[in-house]
């Protein structure tokens, strides 16, 4: 998993950096789901105060339940989602639905799973006509069975040969713009209802400036 720093860090602002978690559901080659998943960590580490992470679940080694595993994948995948403020869900559309690979991520979270209480945005990428809608909606449904508050405004990417160059550079303003807003709207939520400003220990150290 690698992380970008965001660009100034929130410096001067007294705000603690927002981490936020990409998680990429296509392990693909080539796979447009991490163009667009790329095109969002460029945003996010642009951003100042942001600290996106990659979640690749091709370093991961994730297997089905009851299979044996090395358990250290599966800790990595949570610790990364636990320590995360947000987290955004990018899925590919498989047969009109999410990917396996998006599917075993939830199976190997822990219990109780970092995905409770937490902000989730979702990305769908798919390359038909009528987008990821489907994916999109089956992993809101999980997510949400599994505690995570999903924020509304998915982002559905359609034919997203004619979006992105096979070198991963996006060819679509608008699909760009998007992108990059449902990092913002992530980053946005968690400010303003779930990283606490003050906490009630710095507080009582006197650390800590009240808002
Ligand atoms: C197994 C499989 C099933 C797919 N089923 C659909 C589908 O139902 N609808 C669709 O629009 N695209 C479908 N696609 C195309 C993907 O949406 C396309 O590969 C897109 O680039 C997103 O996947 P990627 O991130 O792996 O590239 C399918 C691709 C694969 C590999």
């Amino acid at each position: 998993m690698s992380e970008a720093r965001g660009a100034t860090e929130g410096s001067g602002s007294g705000r603690a950096p927002v981490g936020v978690a990409v998680v990429c559901g296509s392990v693909r080659p080539g796979a447009y789901t991490r163009m667009a998943v790329d095109l969002l960590l460029r945003s996010l580490a642009a951003a100042p105060g942001v600290e996106p992470t990659l979640v690749d679940p091709r370093e991961l080694d994730l297997r089905s339940p009851g299979l044996e595993h090395d358990p250290d994948g599966p800790r990595r995948l949570t610790e990364a989602l636990a320590a995360a403020d947000g987290i955004v869900l990018a899925t590919p559309e498989y047969h009109g639905g999410l990917s396996s690979v998006m599917k075993l991520v939830f199976e190997n979270l822990g219990h109780p799973t970092p995905l409770r209480g937490k902000p989730v945005a979702l990305l769908g990428v798919a390359a038909g006509v009528i987008g990821a809608i489907k994916s999109l909606e089956q992993v809101r449904s999980i997510a949400s069975h599994m505690g995570a508050l999903v924020l509304p405004g998915p982002v559905s990417v359609a034919r997203c040969q004619e979006v992105f160059t096979p070198e991963g550079a996006c060819l679509d303003d608008d699909v760009a713009r998007r992108i990059e807003g449902l990092g913002e709207a992530l980053v946005d939520y968690v400010r303003r209802h779930a990283c606490p400003r003050a906490s009630l220990e710095g507080m009582v150290r006197g650390n800590e400036e009240l808002v």
